[in-house]
């Protein structure tokens, strides 16, 4: 039997930084992870710079059924104290727009620093572990594991969400909850792209790659940011943001959020009257998507002097609030994070604590807490991380 003060399931960007903390107070831990290599998803983030936190972080960058819940947290340990010790590191970064800050050269540089923050607090990180079995006895957890038996007065559970299988997520702590009854509210990729009905997929496929500012919105959130237009459908910042808000239905893109298009149409109309509505099209997309917007929003392709004001008025209104209904998601494939998970009520903000169950933790994206894009999920993994390590 092995016997640890705190072990730790999973070791992603919470796991490996609760371990850290737990261990600098002088606990004994241990964290267990069932992949071969540790902080996958670090090494994939930010194109392989992982985009580590946000300037900005505040609760409003969060989804939640309880929208307060990650206050404390947050609060507790800051996006300026992971700076901190990423600058104590001496890992070069910069901030690329929006307050998101990313590694200059690799991701592989916050995986070291998690793996030597845990190595300074003599916490060790066992790999390629299945955990089989948990039970809570009066002196603590048992787990049966492949690697044998292990006791430990506090269990936390950092095995993130459903997004990325090849990556080696499951519904592990879903799971855990449940046996220990936490309620777990419904889960659904989020931070993912929109497939479309072919009507719409097959002429925009034809111009994958061309990317516009836009003003995405759905459910009285809007963000303003790049979209993408793919083989498969829309993707692109604007699109992965607004797609955590979105419950079906359609999405309300402003291709042209900047530009008041109908004020540049009359203009066009009175000074280049003979020019057609593809050429002045032309002048505020890319060409190719001008001509593509024509065709997939059915409008009249002819000199400016022939459209009346009506016309104008609803070429205009097409462009500003361009109605898609997405016919889905990519899903959990190609989601960043997943939305939903264990339910905050069951869980103390202030040490992530199970409320009923003494020394059960849950930390990170496993809990019903979803950052934006941006650095704002691996925050909630730091912040998360950091206070239950405080107290497990
Ligand atoms: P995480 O998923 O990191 O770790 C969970 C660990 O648990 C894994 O090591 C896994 O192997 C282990 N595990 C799972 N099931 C287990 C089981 N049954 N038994 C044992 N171990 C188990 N966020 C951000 O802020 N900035 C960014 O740049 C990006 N970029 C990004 C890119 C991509 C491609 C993805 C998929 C995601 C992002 N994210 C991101 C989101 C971010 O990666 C995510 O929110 C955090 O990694 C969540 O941290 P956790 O520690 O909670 O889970």
């Amino acid at each position: 039997m092995n016997k640890r003060d705190v072990i730790v399931i999973g070791a992603g960007a919470a796991g490996l930084f609760c371990a850290a903390q737990a261990g600098q107070r002088g606990r004994n831990v241990e964290v267990l992870d069932h992949a071969k290599k540790v902080g996958r998803k670090i090494l994939m983030s930010g194109g392989g710079r992982c985009n580590f936190t946000n300037m900005y972080t505040g609760p409003e960058n969060f989804l939640s059924a309880n929208p307060h819940y990650c206050k404390s947290a947050l609060n507790q340990y800051t996006q300026w104290d992971f700076i901190g010790l990423v600058n104590d590191y001496n890992i070069a970064y910069h901030e690329k727009t929006l307050g998101q800050l990313f590694c200059d050269d690799s991701a592989s540089q916050i995986v070291d620093l998690l793996l030597n923050e845990c190595r300074k607090a003599n916490a060790t990180v066992t790999t390629r572990c299945e955990i089989l079995q948990i039970e809570k006895h009066e002196e603590g957890f048992y787990l049966n594991t492949s690697l044998g038996e292990y006791q430990c007065e506090s269990l936390v559970i950092a095995t993130g969400g459903l997004s990325m299988p090849k990556l080696g997520a499951t519904p592990f702590g879903y799971k855990v909850a449940e046996q220990f009854g936490l309620n777990v509210l419904p889960t659904r990729a989020g931070l993912v792209p929109f497939t479309l009905p072919p009507e719409l997929k097959e002429p925009l496929a034809a111009i994958s790659g061309i990317s516009q500012p836009v003003r995405t919105a759905c459910n009285n959130t809007d963000f303003l940011e790049d979209l993408l237009i793919t083989h498969r459908g829309l993707s692109g910042p604007a699109v992965l943001q607004i797609s955590s808000y979105w419950e079906g239905g359609e999405v309300s893109i402003d291709l042209s959020p900047q530009e008041d298009i109908h004020e540049r149409l009359n203009t066009a109309k009175e000074n280049q009257p003979n020019i057609t509505l593809k050429t002045f099209l032309g002048t505020c997309f890319a060409k190719r998507l001008a001509e593509t917007l024509i065709d997939v929003m059915a409008m009249p392709n002819v000199p400016l002097k022939q459209l009346n004001q009506k016309q104008l008025t609803d070429i205009a209104r097409q462009l500003h609030h361009w109605q898609v209904k997405p016919s889905g998601t990519e899903g959990y494939r190609t989601a960043e994070v997943t939305l939903g998970g264990v339910n905050t009520d069951g869980l103390s903000s202030k040490t992530m604590e199970a409320k009923q169950v003494p020394g059960l933790f849950f930390i990170g994206e496993v809990v019903d807490v979803t950052g934006w894009l941006g650095g704002y999920n691996f925050q909630w993994a730091w912040s998360s991380g950091w206070v239950a390590g405080q107290h497990a």
